[in-house]
């Protein structure tokens, strides 16, 4: 089968011919028809501990698939061979990532049925950064009339953030870079605030905006602690300052916001909500562009150096949708 993997840590991710992926006991194969990027692909290539994980390598890129049951292992299963289903792989597997035509997964997984209605592209696109937003809205706690501040808005996370949280009435301030204003208030943001102008623009516009701190920060974008703190210090005291990059650092502050290093939970239930929420429009999956499988190590590329507005898509196949779903 087709696969983009990397063969050493730190290697190129490339193109390879790999053998499809038997399903183990308690396992599902999928042939799938779209996989998603999440930065987690590039940095996970670049993670140390690849290395020893179980997969090892080559180590098949991507987590984020939609396709069709095409072999179950032994064993009683919840899925049946032909079903379309969607969903994370959430451990290096000998068989590897959902960059891939194939992938076997454990049918306890967090993946969940495609429902009718849904296309498997649109699928594809929602496991790691829908998932992510619905649990970064709950864990941030903010509620009707207050103010969340996402930086690093206008990304795959950041795109479903702000409507999840403006559909629950939260009024989310949108920091990206450049002018997105327009497809930001689209999405549900009450504000936007170009920071492209400097370290500067950011905590100047909010002076304005929220004299007293924001009551909630998700921070998608910082990397080191130090740079997740000057984020932080926009939040009013007893609010709740979030990373999704692991900035917290160690320090439990007496007095400020309260730090959360967000970690993404994935479950097959919350999947299923998502899906039911998408078809009946609940919100929009923002997918920007679909590009095939072979593009993925470019696309990887570009990711990493920044710009991403929504989602990218992989197709696998051209014609992969299943039955009643559209592609
Ligand atoms: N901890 C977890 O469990 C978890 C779960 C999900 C995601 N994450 C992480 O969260 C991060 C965001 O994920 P994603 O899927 O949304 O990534 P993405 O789709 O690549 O989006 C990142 C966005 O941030 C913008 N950006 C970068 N630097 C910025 C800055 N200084 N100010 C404002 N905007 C900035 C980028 O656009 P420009 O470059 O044009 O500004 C892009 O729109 C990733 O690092 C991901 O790995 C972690």
């Amino acid at each position: 089968m087709r696969a983009i993997a990397v063969t050493a840590l730190h290697g190129e991710p490339a193109l390879v011919e790999l053998p499809k992926p038997d399903p183990g006991p308690g396992e599902v194969r999928v042939r799938i028809a779209y996989a998603a990027l999440n930065p987690y692909d590039w940095q996970r290539a670049d993670d140390p501990g690849a290395g020893t994980a179980p997969g090892g390598f080559p180590h098949i890129l991507g987590v984020d698939f939609a396709g069709q049951v095409d072999m179950i292992g032994r064993g009683p299963s919840r899925f049946r061979v032909g079903d379309p289903v969607f969903g994370r792989v959430t451990t290096p597997l000998p068989g590897g990532g959902a960059y891939a035509e194939y992938v076997s997964v454990h049918q306890d997984s967090p993946i969940a049925p495609v429902p009718t209605g849904l296309s498997l592209k649109v699928a594809a696109a929602l496991p790691t950064a829908a998932t992510a937003a619905c649990q970064i809205l709950a864990a941030t706690g903010a509620g009707e009339g207050e103010s969340l501040l996402i930086v690093g808005a206008a990304g795959g996370v950041g795109s479903y953030l702000t409507q999840l949280a403006s559909a629950r009435s939260v009024r989310v301030l949108a920091a990206v870079r450049g002018d997105e204003s327009r497809r930001m208030t689209i999405l549900g943001a009450a504000r936007t605030l170009d920071v492209s102008a400097g370290p500067e623009a950011l905590p100047a516009a909010l002076r304005e905006l929220c004299p007293q701190g924001v009551d909630a920060l998700a921070d998608l974008v910082s990397e080191t602690p130090d740079a997740f703190a000057e984020h932080a210090a926009l939040v009013r005291d007893g609010g709740i300052a979030l990373t999704t990059r692991g900035a917290g650092g160690t320090r439990t502050p007496h007095t400020g916001p309260l730090p959360v290093d967000f970690r993404l939970a994935p479950t097959a239930l919350l999947l299923d909500a998502l899906a039911t929420s998408v078809t009946s429009g609940a919100f929009v999956v923002p997918i920007d562009l679909e590009l095939p499988l072979e593009k993925a190590p470019e696309a990887l590329a570009q990711n990493r150096a920044g710009g991403a507005r929504g989602k990218t898509v992989f197709a696998l196949r051209p014609c992969g949708a299943a039955g009643h779903h559209a592609p």
